[in-house]
């Protein structure tokens, strides 16, 4: 199957403008069709919202943004992309006819995915030419945040196209999770969709508002999801014997009707309780605003997990190391003048960064010099697979000098010097400047390489080292900066 630097979106509402702005985000033109010429406007305009939350996800160097072009001719678009993901309305039928229309006009190379959240891949595949393309490629709105993409392949579908489905979804970041057997509801929207069902009959009984339900998660299992699934908060309430006492204890309720199967008739009287209930909740903020809230919160937890390297953190640091890899083929050391101090972090200053004056805050100083020597030992080998072996340069002494404002919005870039190496030793000065060359603040640092199991300083790998020392030959002809190796309030 081919490598996909062109994705066909084949229906542009909700679904296919997460899909665009996901993809463009991350290098990959799109050719969007929608039978509605309107629908133009409005992916544009989703794409331009998905942005600001899409921008603060991640600090690892992006490649240049893909390019969207939008069509009304399903069967041009079709010809001329690499993979196809179909996102037209949860219709069978509709789903069968213009998939099999495409398929006649697709390469036979190229995957066709369909979003469907329901449908079983063997249905959608029957009339298609080339039918063993078709999988299911399952998202989760929005698009462009969640990783999760529900892996399905019918009962014609080649292994061959699951596999190229699963590393294009990797590539723009996503965790595919293949599932084994096509049923109706894929796996997710199965457990969703049970959890609704209690939902809307404690609504029905008059039990509980929509606004106590959605309490009842998220102030408790809701935060928990995040980083464990059910099963494995399930173990760990058993306490040390684990999910077997959890089931010995909890199994008999089971049997009680603790649940219903079946649900509710969706009544005048249910609606009016569903809907008065959420609009409630929103509190007369608009889907927009609610939307941007709900991207800022997503973008944020995806941060915190990637800490702990876990659930959708762990996906977020995939693609961040891989993205590190592409930018160092991409930025050939060529490019750069060795002699001048490396220019390795450059980015808009937050608004998260900005404190009660309207600044960037201090210790936001301090994170983004941290960004630029994060890359600088990426450059040198000291990355995930290094630190693993348990060795690492810690930070002994920083030196901060604050220099001139940087506002939101601002940009700015760091510059890096390496002053001196050692086999157990590293000093480094950065500059950070405001896009328009201000120098804004000075920071210098000195690292010792420690073992982490002993604690004690120890030598750093010879290639890591050979690479810094060939850095610091490179620097030996700047100037030594006046800042460095100033104590505080030591005039200049
Ligand atoms: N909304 C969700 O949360 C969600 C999540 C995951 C998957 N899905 C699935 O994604 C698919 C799309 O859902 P959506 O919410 O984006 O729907 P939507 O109604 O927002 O968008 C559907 C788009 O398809 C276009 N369309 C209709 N007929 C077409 C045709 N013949 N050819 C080309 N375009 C056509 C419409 O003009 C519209 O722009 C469905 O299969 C749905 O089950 C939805």
């Amino acid at each position: 199957m081919r490598q996909v630097k062109t994705l066909g979106l084949l229906g542009t509402g909700v679904i296919g403008g997460g899909w665009a702005a996901r993809a463009l985000h991350f290098g990959i033109d799109v050719i969007a069709a929608d039978v509605k010429p309107e629908m133009e406007g409005w992916i544009r305009g989703a794409i331009a919202n998905a942005e600001p939350a899409l921008a603060r996800l991640t600090d690892a160097p992006l490649p240049p943004k893909g390019t969207l072009t939008f069509t009304t001719d399903l069967h041009a678009m079709a010809a001329q992309v690499d993979f196809i993901q179909e996102n037209i309305p949860e219709q069978i039928e509709l789903k069968q006819r213009v998939l099999a229309g495409v398929s006649r006009h697709a390469p036979q190379d190229v995957v066709i995915a369909s979003s469907t959240s329901g449908i079983m891949p063997s249905d959608l595949q029957r009339d298609m030419v080339a039918p063993e393309r078709l999988i299911v490629g399952h998202p989760f709105n929005p698009v462009y945040l969640l990783p999760l993409v529900e892996l399905v392949g019918g009962k014609q579908t080649s292994e061959a196209s699951l596999e190229a489905a699963k590393r294009f979804y990797t590539y723009i970041g996503m965790h595919p999770l293949r599932v084994r057997k096509e049923i109706p509801g894929h796996l997710t929207d199965r457990l969703q969709e049970a959890l609704w069902r209690e939902i809307l009959h404690l609504v029905n009984d008059g039990v509980a508002t929509t606004g106590e339900l959605d309490e009842s998660i998220i102030y408790g299992p809701g935060l928990r999801w995040a980083g464990m699934g059910t099963n494995q908060i399930y173990h760990l309430a058993g306490g040390e014997a684990g999910m077997r006492h959890m089931l010995a204890q909890f199994g008999p309720c089971l049997k009680w009707p603790w649940t219903k199967l079946e649900a509710p008739e969706l009544t005048e009287q249910l609606i009016d309780r569903m809907v008065d209930g959420t609009s409630a909740q929103a509190a007369g903020r608009s889907i927009r605003e609610l939307e941007r809230l709900r991207d800022d919160y997503l973008v944020a937890i995806q941060q915190v997990l990637r800490q702990f390297d876990i659930g959708a953190g762990a996906t977020l640091r995939a693609l961040e190391a891989r993205l590190y890899n592409d930018a160092k083929a991409r930025h050939a050391p060529a490019a750069e003048d060795p002699r001048q101090p490396l220019k390795l972090v450059a980015t808009p200053v937050r608004p998260d960064w900005i404190d009660y004056n309207g600044h960037m805050t201090d210790y936001r100083y301090l994170q983004v010099v941290g960004d630029a020597v994060d890359a600088l030992f990426r450059r040198v080998g000291i990355d995930e697979r290094y630190r693993a072996q348990g060795r690492a340069p810690y930070t002994v002494e920083t030196h901060v000098t604050y220099e001139a404002e940087l506002r939101q919005a601002d940009s700015l870039y760091v510059t890096t010097q390496v002053l001196a190496v050692d086999p157990k030793r590293l000093q480094l000065f950065h500059r950070l400047y405001r896009a328009d060359g201000t120098l804004a603040a000075t920071a210098e640092q000195m690292f010792v390489h420690v073992d982490a199991a002993s604690g004690k300083a120890s030598p750093m790998a010879p290639e890591a080292l050979a690479k810094l020392e060939a850095i610091r030959a490179a620097h030996a002809g700047l100037p030594r900066p006046p800042e460095a190796g100033r104590a505080i309030g030591m005039r200049r």
